[in-house]
């Protein structure tokens, strides 16, 4: 029988932290048995940022670093540049042919980033949805481990894919659906007491597989918290929330129950939570420290992986575009 074709990326804008990984790598590892999977470091859509060619070069050769450390295996996934496969623009072009101005202008994350940066709202930006598509159904993938922020982008893949097989009449693309591993679609939440983790947030707001321990004790202490509870099992605000919810991803339930139970007493210390908070975010950091550090001596193997993904990916690519370019009426 066929494995199911899963696809996804992750941009390199810088270290990859917590949420990145909770939200995506995990479920990539989780994955790489059971299905053809197509994971890829997507430094076309960091462009969107105008990063300088010296920092574009290194932050795509740390996400590659940080995957292998994460533990997807080449050997098992196909691990590659976004770069590297012309075909996905080709098809981004095809997209964009069938993608509506008013549509893609409705899109939650191209808003946010006309009022986070409105002297830099580019064609890129705005078509961000169809080449996330054309990344997706370059290889035909159904299922894409994601993060909850990226829900919405996924609908507009399905969107784009539909209106393709409607025009054509026909099956080319599948819709595809965003995934977690088990579970809803996941949000985790920085360290500021507002929104999810994320560079974009802050380097503060994130802990980043590359912080020294000093470095995430310091981050965990300075969290944001309110004065205490006041009253028995009230209801926790949002940055007291968004502890707990650290707490759970990588502390034991037994310490998570702990602490719940002193904050509904009203006899919580914040300052012992986020103690033990630190100390297990350290724990949990540490072996993805030690094999970056021994992965980023490897050059020869780094270039071996990026060879070999390379060619496995443009196989799948090539087939495709073919495919759909003789359906457009691209006949030779
Ligand atoms: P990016 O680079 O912003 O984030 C990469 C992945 O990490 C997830 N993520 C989170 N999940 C939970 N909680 C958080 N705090 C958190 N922060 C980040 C994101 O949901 C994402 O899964 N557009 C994508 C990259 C991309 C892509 C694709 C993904 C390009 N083409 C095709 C899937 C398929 C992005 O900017 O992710």
């Amino acid at each position: 029988m066929n494995k199911e074709i899963v696809c996804s990326g992750i941009r390199p804008t810088g270290n990859l932290h917590l949420g990145n990984y909770f939200g995506a790598l995990r479920n990539f590892v989780k994955m790489q048995d059971e299905c053809d999977c197509y994971f890829f470091i997507a430094d076309y859509h960091s462009l969107t940022t105008h990063p300088t060619p010296d920092n574009l070069y290194r932050n795509a050769r740390q996400i590659l670093i940080q995957y292998l450390a994460a533990g997807l295996d080449p050997e098992r996934c196909t691990i590659y540049l976004q770069s590297d496969l012309p075909e996905t623009i080709e098809l981004y072009l095809f997209f964009n042919m069938n993608a509506y101005l008013g549509e893609l202008e409705r899109v939650t994350s191209f808003k946010d980033k006309v009022r986070q940066q409105p002297n830099n709202v580019n064609a890129g930006l705005l078509t961000y949805p169809t080449l996330m598509a054309a990344d997706i159904l370059i290889h035909k993938a159904s299922k894409v481990p994601v993060g909850k922020d990226q829900e919405q982008h996924l609908e507009m893949t399905r969107t784009f894919a539909q209106r393709f097989n409607n025009m054509y009449k026909c099956d080319v693309f599948p819709l595809p659906q965003a995934y977690n591993f088990g579970s809803e679609l996941v949000k985790v939440p920085g360290l500021d007491g507002s929104g999810k983790m994320g560079k974009s947030e802050g380097e503060q707001n994130a802990i980043f597989f590359t912080d020294e321990p000093a470095v995430i004790r310091k981050k965990i202490m300075r969290a944001k918290t309110d004065s205490g509870p006041t009253e028995m099992n009230q209801t926790k605000p949002v940055e007291i929330e968004n502890l707990f919810t650290l707490l759970k991803i990588v502390s034991s339930a037994d310490a998570v129950a702990y602490y719940d139970d002193l904050y509904n007493r009203c006899q919580i210390r914040y300052g012992d939570l986020k103690k033990q908070l630190a100390e297990d975010m350290v724990n949990f950091t540490q072996p993805f420290r030690e094999r970056i550090e021994e992965l980023s001596k490897d050059e020869q193997y780094l270039v071996r992986v990026m060879d070999r993904g390379k060619e496995k990916a443009r196989e799948s690519a090539r087939k495709t575009i073919t495919e759909v370019r003789h359906i457009i009426g691209y006949r030779n």
